[in-house]
């Protein structure tokens, strides 16, 4: 295959890889959007396979079976829920490719036409060094975010007095290091720049607290995008650059997206100490024991339900949890086949992954007409009967906008208060992610429908029967 006709190639799948994007901004075109992002991942694929500049295929055949039977086995298996901690999983292994491209061409530079050992050249050196520096912190820091959402280490923020002295030193040190691996071309720079870059993405990191994490994991989306394009850089691989530059601009916009959507400045959240432990008060102003709620069982649920004109569901984590978006949409039917106006509203950090609720609604077939973001249907909860709030929590809590000592003092809310009747489907009175009372619970128009997300909704469906 001519160069000229691999670059048409590559010229493809950018433009696949441009459409996938688009396509995925829209739940209703995402099906398309994820169909071209296959496609463009095909033709990259085999255009560098049948590249000229391909010596052998073992390993690239190893590679592809190893790669492609984990990647299978993790897709068929992982949990909804799960995503965010393996997404964090994913993009250290793209850091970490970084780190060895960096490092191959340091060793062989002629076998990637980059100059000779000791007279390589400047512009490599540099992307090299960053490549290598940034895969490195990316590495480092998704390791850290894997083990703190899949709970192998705590998600309360970890800082110790003097730590952004500490990084802002570490940082500093990387860009000399790398000034220096420029200037002399030295191995033991190269390999100092990249330890430091390890030592800093673990400290970046360890201080972020739990609920922050999604945000981090997207942020590390975008570096890992950079580091890739520094990988297409140094291997001079076009699509590998644009891809990369995508990937990290995108990661970049979706992480300032989700921090609008909890009314967080991005440094803040790098700054950490937001959604400690679950112990954190704010919020309701007594504890638990000594309040009363009003529980209600699923019977008088589904009464409450049917005899609405209209009811607002808001879905959250929970729902997830319990997979419950099919049987919740079986209810919805009957309500609408009843005469009910049932609408879900969507909150732009409800479950635990930008999107999260829209995919599973969408699995469910719930019509894309009848889920409304926030500030399409906000204004909407004064003239509602019920709010169904099933599995959601911090997305409700008022906290957010009375309590200044909150942690999600800030965060824009469903006003589901304001409906004539709330109905919160979850097992207990526990707080939400970011470890915060809700006072919601305690209020006269308030029922607590107590139970599993899923179960509850079908002995709705059966009373309604
Ligand atoms: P949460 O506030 O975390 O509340 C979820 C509730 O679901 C819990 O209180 C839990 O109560 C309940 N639950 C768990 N399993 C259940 C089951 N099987 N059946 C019924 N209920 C169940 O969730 P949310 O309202 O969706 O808010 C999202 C939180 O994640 C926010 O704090 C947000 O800032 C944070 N976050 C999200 C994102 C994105 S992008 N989505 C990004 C960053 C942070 P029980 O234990 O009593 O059942």
């Amino acid at each position: 295959m001519s160069a000229s006709f691999s670059s048409f190639l590559y010229l493809i799948s950018a433009i696949c890889f441009i459409l996938a994007l688009k396509g995925l901004s829209s739940a209703k075109t995402s099906r398309a959007g994820n169909m071209y992002g296959m496609v463009g991942m095909a033709v990259a694929i085999l255009t560098t396979i049948l590249s000229p500049s391909v010596a052998s295929y073992s390993y690239i055949l190893l590679g592809l079976v190893v790669g492609g039977g984990v990647g299978f086995v993790i897709a068929k298996r992982i949990q909804m829920t799960a995503l965010p901690q393996l997404v964090a999983g994913f993009h250290s292994f793209v850091g970490l490719a970084a780190v060895f491209v960096a490092a191959s061409a340091l060793l062989s530079p002629a076998a990637f036409g980059i100059g000779i050992e000791g007279a390589v050249h400047t512009s490599s050196l540099i992307e090299m060094g960053l490549g290598s520096a940034i895969g490195a912190i990316t590495f480092s820091g998704s390791l850290i975010a894997f083990g703190k959402l899949q709970g192998l280490i705590g998600g309360k923020p970890l800082s110790f007095k003097g730590q952004h002295q500490l990084n802002a030193i570490l940082g500093g040190l990387i860009i000399l290091l790398i000034a220096g691996f420029v200037g002399s071309q030295s191995h033991f720079m190269f390999w100092a720049l990249t330890f430091v870059a390890l030592a800093l993405g673990f400290l970046l990191i360890l201080p972020i607290g739990g609920a922050d994490m999604p945000v981090v994991v997207s942020m590390l989306n975008s570096y890992s995008g950079w580091a890739a394009a520094g990988i297409g850089f140094t291997l001079n691989n076009h699509l590998l650059i644009i891809t990369g530059a995508l990937v990290g601009a995108s990661g970049a916009i979706l992480s300032y997206i989700m921090c609008k959507g909890m009314n967080r400045s991005i440094v803040s959240v790098i700054l950490g100490g937001f959604g400690a432990e679950a112990t954190a008060s704010g919020g309701a102003s007594a504890s638990h024991e000594d309040r009363p709620v009003k529980v209600s069982g699923s019977e008088d649920a589904a009464f409450m339900l049917s005899n609405a004109r209209s009811v607002v569901i808001v879905p959250g984590y929970g729902m997830a949890v319990a997979q419950a978006q099919h049987a919740l949409r079986e209810m919805a039917d009957m309500l609408k086949k009843a005469g009910v106006k049932v609408r879900y509203a969507i909150h732009p950090v409800a479950g635990r992954m930008p999107g999260h609720m829209n995919v599973l609604l969408a699995e469910a077939n719930v019509p894309y007409d009848d889920v409304l973001e926030l500030e399409d249907i906000n204004s909407d909860f004064g003239t509602t009967d019920v709010a169904f709030v099933i599995g959601a929590n911090d997305i409700t809590n008022p906290a957010a906008k009375t309590d200044k000592s909150s942690p999600i003092y800030g965060m824009p809310i469903l006003d589901v208060e304001k409906a004539k009747t709330v109905l919160f489907v979850k097992r207990s009175l526990a707080s939400g992610y970011a470890g915060v009372d809700n006072d919601l619970f305690y209020r006269d128009n308030t029922f607590m429908v107590l139970g599993d997300a899923k179960k509850v909704c079908e002995e709705i469906v059966k009373s309604m029967d």
